[in-house]
């Protein structure tokens, strides 16, 4: 088993698509570890997106995740990071498959819905960000 860090992002939030993101989560087969809403703050989203501080678009990045409340979530499933990276789709919503999480759900290559740990490493270090080990 394997598991990895996953947000439904400020958009999809306000959209009101929570459940149904929820829902194909649950179809796929993971099983949900921990969840929680929270509405992070700048500081927050900035630690969170560090790897990016030097990227153009950490600005604007670190505004909209702070701009509305999140879901954050733990998920378990044999090959977690690489199914839920497929099933989410490309980060920009126009590149992404038909019946993807960013197709279905995002509008542009910020306001894209999800996110989803890309590595084993990186999910260590954000399931570590946001869920204390009781939690896990
Ligand atoms: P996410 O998987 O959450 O990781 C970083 C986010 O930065 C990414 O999704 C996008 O929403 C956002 N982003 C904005 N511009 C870019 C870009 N040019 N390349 C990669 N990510 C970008």
């Amino acid at each position: 088993m394997e598991r990895t860090f996953a947000i439904i992002k400020p958009d999809a939030v306000k959209n009101g698509v929570i459940g149904r993101i929820l829902a194909r989560i649950e179809q796929e087969g993971f099983r949900i570890v921990a969840m929680r809403l929270q509405h992070l703050s700048k500081r927050e989203a900035e630690g969170f997106y560090a790897v990016h501080s030097a990227r153009p678009f950490f600005g604007g990045l670190t505004d909209f995740m702070s701009s509305g409340p999140c879901v954050l979530l733990c998920l378990e499933a044999p090959d977690a990071i690489k199914t839920w990276r497929t099933l989410m789709g490309a980060t920009n919503p126009a590149n992404a498959e038909p019946g993807t999480m960013r197709k279905e759900f995002g509008a542009s290559i910020d306001n894209n819905a999800t996110h989803g740990s890309d590595a084993p490493e990186t999910a260590a270090f954000e399931l570590g960000y946001f869920f204390r080990g009781l939690e896990l």
